[in-house]
């Protein structure tokens, strides 16, 4: 499978960090083996549209529903036609800030499916949980719960962010994210059969230009989700060089 690097800005960027996304889409253009994704604001999703060159605009949310009284939402439709062809779901984030839970993540990914888009499910542990030594077996059910009754695996993709390394400079043991990764292929082909080998799953949590190439080579790492590296060409770029080089 290509390997697939794709920025989550989050709650950062302005108009004028639009000249970073070009950047970014100059050096995607060179690197061809590569997939390369961002995920700027909603507010920036149709300027970026048009600077963004082989590069795939993303939104970091989506409403479950097509349209209606939901103030300060947006549907998978709006999001579309501002020129998104995928969103972000269920980002720890939006887990602890908006309370999301499986069944809504699941309902969200539905929803972009039903308009043709794709979803980057995020599912992921906490620090307990890891300690615990449960993170497999809790993953495994989060992500079997998130994924919803109709939904289709070519526009799915998964990203396993371990809640307590993102932003944190911390990541997981290689062996911990490659049997991680494992787990969650699993669950993918028990839900989905053959079909399972179509959907990526991405690793996200601290991921930087120092670390990409050594996650990126672990063989079910599909590809990364990365936070505060995205932000900046100069620390993105190496990481979609490193994807490159790892790639047959
Ligand atoms: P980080 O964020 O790369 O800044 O750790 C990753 C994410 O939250 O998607």
């Amino acid at each position: 499978m290509r390997k697939y690097i794709v920025g989550n800005w989050k709650m950062n960027g302005l108009a004028a960090s639009l000249h970073e996304i070009s950047a970014i889409a100059t050096a995607a253009a060179a690197h061809t083996k590569v997939d390369v994704g961002i995920c700027p604001p909603a507010t920036l999703i149709q300027a970026a549209q048009d600077v963004c060159g082989p590069v795939k605009i993303g939104a970091q949310d989506c409403h479950a529903v097509a349209s209606g009284a939901h103030t300060g939402n947006l549907s998978a439709a709006m999001l579309k036609e501002a020129g998104a062809s995928y969103a972000i779901v269920g980002h720890s984030e939006r887990r602890a800030d908006q309370g999301e839970t499986n069944e809504g993540v699941a309902a969200k990914a539905a929803a972009l499916n039903a308009a043709g888009m794709g979803a980057i499910l995020c599912v992921g542990e906490s620090l307990d949980v890891r300690d615990s030594g449960a993170a497999l077996e809790t993953v495994a059910q989060q992500l079997k719960e998130s994924l919803a009754s109709v939904l289709d695996p070519m526009l799915l993709t998964i990203a396993y962010e371990p809640i307590w390394a993102i932003g944190t400079g911390r990541i997981p043991e290689l062996d911990d994210i490659a049997a991680m990764h494992d787990a969650l292929s699993d669950t993918l082909h028990a839900r989905f059969g053959d079909a399972a080998s179509d959907v990526g799953i991405l690793y996200g949590g601290s991921v930087n230009p120092g670390n990409a190439e050594a996650i990126l080579a672990l063989s079910r790492v599909d590809g990364a989700l990365v936070g505060g590296a995205s932000l900046k060409a100069e620390s993105f770029v190496p990481i979609i060089v490193a994807a490159e080089s790892v790639s047959a």
